[in-house]
């Protein structure tokens, strides 16, 4: 027992949420380096040139300078055990991050300077308030001419009405900060000249605000300066609380440079200290189970297919929510109510992949999958036989029919969208009666609909033939009476399908042929996900 509890204390499972190109590639990388995971982070230049970033895995994640799938990277650092997941940035994939926040138990959010909340870091943030998940703020780009720190502390407070407490605060001139002085700590840190262009730690010295020596160092304008904004922070900010931020209502605040790797250490020194260790995880039942219940539980919140062209496996992610992890053990799964032989447990750095022999709360492991799990299974000792609770749906609003360009590549194209399906990456309907040539797809994002076509081509070999359909809105019809869903009415402004579990659903135009829809079926309930056809 003892020995779970100092497995789960040392564990920090954490996703970076942005709007694209805030950053996150990089800081993920200087994280990466300060633990030691990878000794030289390839500089700007480098990496758009020769290497991409250690969590870009799928080929068209390269090709599109975008992050398509959430990664998981694991590192040590100062006895810790941390657990990144990286988040697609693209709105596009939405439902992919929504899911991989459930897995977390804290966010950081990146904001570039310049820019501020954008349109993507608004959205996450609402999500992972949402997930309760304690958020922690990390303001990117200060070598460059970016806002003033009061002004977005002020913008984060009213737009995603949260209150900001900054943890360091930059010292010197826009676009030329020397260094941050930590307000938890009351020290100052500067950072020395670097021309290594953040491709290596950087160096740096700490000393007390009236340390005479620091006073010498900076211009009499600069040192003013910062002591006044340092006594109106004291003054009219609010003081730190940490049970604020485990609730979500502050967000300690940190200001530095991913890319000059100002700021970084401490960040992520401060950040290992105030985030919450591994947290309970909410049952169907609404029971919770704590992690260091001896008892192993897990759920799955990602599967990917062929992330190595060389093997062509499946991959299924599992959050790992109580007990202990042991290589080769047989767990219950809930879904087909059988016990499984969980094989090839894995922990990922982009392509390397490490067999696991033991993992613990908090750690993610992928688990090869012969084609039995689904995104939200739930895996357990056999005593516990538990069922988390389910992960939410995004309702599809992009429809489009698909079938195989070369129906001899029937075969390949069936398995594809199978595949692609129990992935997540796209919901799959059929319409019953028709030929089964061809079927429907629906996603929350246009690229989705691009990496099926990439997907299904590089992965499978089967070239698409697809055609957009004009329908916007999915929903799950019930009646009590079959023959009311047969014949149901009004289907001139939509069309009747059947989802994978062969559940009836109505995809419309838009709203108001919706309403003409319901109007003329009342003894259909019209429900906006599957899962809440098990609630009724
Ligand atoms: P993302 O994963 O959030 O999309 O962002 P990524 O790390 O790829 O960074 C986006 C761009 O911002 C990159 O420029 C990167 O070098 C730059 N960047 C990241 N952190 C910092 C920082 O602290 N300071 C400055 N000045 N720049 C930073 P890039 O590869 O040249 O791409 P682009 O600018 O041509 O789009």
């Amino acid at each position: 027992m003892r020995n779970l509890m100092e497995e789960i204390e040392k564990r920090r499972t954490f996703a970076i949420i942005s709007h694209p190109d805030a950053g996150k590639t990089t800081l993920t990388e200087k994280l990466l380096l300060y633990g030691g995971a990878i000794h030289l982070a390839g500089s700007v230049k480098a990496r758009k040139t020769a290497r991409h970033s250690v969590s870009d895995w799928m080929e068209i994640e390269k090709q599109r300078g975008i992050s398509v799938t959430s990664s998981v990277l694991q590192f040590d650092y100062d006895g810790y055990r941390i657990n990144i997941l990286d988040t697609p940035g693209h709105q596009d994939f939405s439902e992919d991050t929504y899911r991989t926040l459930m897995a977390a138990d804290s966010a950081v959010m990146l904001i570039d300077a310049a820019k501020g909340i954008e349109p993507q870091t608004k959205k996450l943030f609402l999500v992972c308030h949402r997930c309760q998940l304690p958020a922690f703020t990390f303001v990117n780009k200060l070598d460059r001419y970016g806002r003033n720190p009061f002004d977005l502390m002020d913008e984060i407070e009213k737009v995603l009405n949260i209150h900001a407490y900054p943890v360091n605060w930059p010292i010197g001139i826009d676009g030329h900060y020397k260094g941050a002085y930590n307000r938890l700590k009351n020290v100052i840190e500067l950072f020395e000249d670097d021309t290594s262009h953040g491709t290596k730690l950087l160096k740096s010295t700490t000393s007390s605000l009236d340390d005479p020596k620091i006073k010498e160092m900076f211009d009499e304008e600069t040192y003013t300066n910062l002591c006044n904004d340092i006594e109106l922070l004291n003054l009219a900010g609010d003081d730190f609380d940490m049970e604020k931020v485990r609730n979500g209502r502050l967000t300690p605040m940190f200001f530095g440079s991913a890319m000059t790797n100002f700021g970084v250490k401490s960040f992520l020194e401060k950040f290992l200290e105030l985030s919450p260790a591994p947290q309970p995880h909410v049952l169907q039942n609404g029971n919770i189970i704590e992690p260091n219940n001896e008892d192993f539980s897990a759920f799955i919140f990602k599967i990917q297919a062929n992330m190595n062209p060389a093997h062509r496996d499946r991959i299924a992610f599992m959050r790992i929510c109580s007990g202990t992890f042991e290589n080769g053990m047989s767990v219950y799964h809930k879904q087909s109510d059988k016990i499984i032989k969980l094989t090839q447990p894995q922990q990922f750095i982009a392509q390397e992949r490490t067999i696991v022999e033991k993992a613990y709360p908090g750690d993610i492991i992928g688990i090869f999958d012969p084609g039995i799990f689904d995104i939200g299974d739930s895996l357990s000792d056999n005593n516990l036989k538990l069922q988390f609770e389910d992960l939410p749906v995004f309702p599809p609003e992009i429809f489009a029919s698909v079938q195989p360009k070369n129906s001899l590549k029937r075969k390949q194209f069936e398995k594809g969208i199978k595949q692609l399906s129990q992935e997540g990456a796209i919901q799959v309907f059929e319409q019953k009666g028709t030929s089964r040539e061809s079927y429907i797809v629906g996603v929350v994002g246009v690229l989705q609909l691009e990496v099926l076509e990439y997907r299904l081509l590089n992965e499978y070999g089967a070239e698409l033939l697809m055609n957009k359909l004009p329908f916007s809105i999915a929903r799950w019809i019930y009646s009590t009476n079959q023959t009311v869903i047969d014949n149901i009415k009004g289907l001139d402004n939509g069309m009747l399908v059947y989802d994978k579990k062969d559940s009836p659903v109505i995809l419309a135009n838009n709203e108001w042929s919706l309403n003409w829809l319901i109007e003329r079926n009342p003894e259909v309930q019209f429900l906006k996900v599957p899962a809440d056809l098990e609630k009724i």
